[in-house]
């Protein structure tokens, strides 16, 4: 197990289309893949983590929605992580009505914006070991699975909002990030 690097905007892997998983790859390395990715997202900490967030063009996500509020059970014992992984997921059915969700992105430090989406969809995916699987969610489980998601496509919260927005976004970042090149040297 390891923890990855998690690449944050502009870096241009961020914006690539992922491709699907294969069917000869789900091996263990796959496995080990997924479990790294899992203890990146439990390190950082966040809800979700995109494959391609650490570098990997595969169609693979991880989503522990719960680890937003749960830090100790109702007994008050610490929780065990309990995350899904999801390989090739694919939307097949979404609500017409929308929620809206305040959303960040690991990948996007220090933004938050407001994004609608559908408040349930259907989704299917292969597991780690390559088994079918199929399930609703709904509400914020829904707005983590779909913003993930995004990232196989290439897109990132501030593709939703105006150009000036992100202009504005991206000016700043890179200002931060030229004054902490500074300090290192
Ligand atoms: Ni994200």
């Amino acid at each position: 197990m390891a923890v990855l690097d998690i690449l944050t905007v502009p870096n241009p892997v961020l914006t690539r289309k992922c491709r699907l998983v294969g069917p000869d790859e789900f091996h263990d390395g796959l496995r080990t893949f997924i479990s790294d990715l899992a203890e990146t997202m439990y390190a950082a900490p966040g809800v979700g983590l995109a494959a391609p967030q650490v570098g990997d063009l595969r169609r693979i996500i991880v989503a522990d929605p719960g680890n937003a509020k749960r830090e100790e059970d109702a007994n008050g014992r610490p929780r065990r992580p309990r995350f899904v992984a999801m390989i090739n997921p694919v939307i097949v059915e979404a609500s017409r009505d929308k929620i809206t969700w305040e959303e960040g992105c690991l990948s996007v430090p220090e933004f938050n914006e407001d994004v609608a989406r559908p408040r349930r969809v259907l989704i299917k995916w292969f597991d780690e070991h390559g088994r079918n699987q199929q399930q609703w969610f709904e509400d914020y489980d829904a707005v983590v699975i779909q913003h993930e998601m995004d990232h196989l496509e290439g897109t990132v919260i501030l593709d939703k909002v105006s150009r000036l927005k992100k202009s504005r976004y991206l000016s700043r970042r890179t200002k931060v990030r030229g004054r902490d090149e500074l300090l290192v040297e």
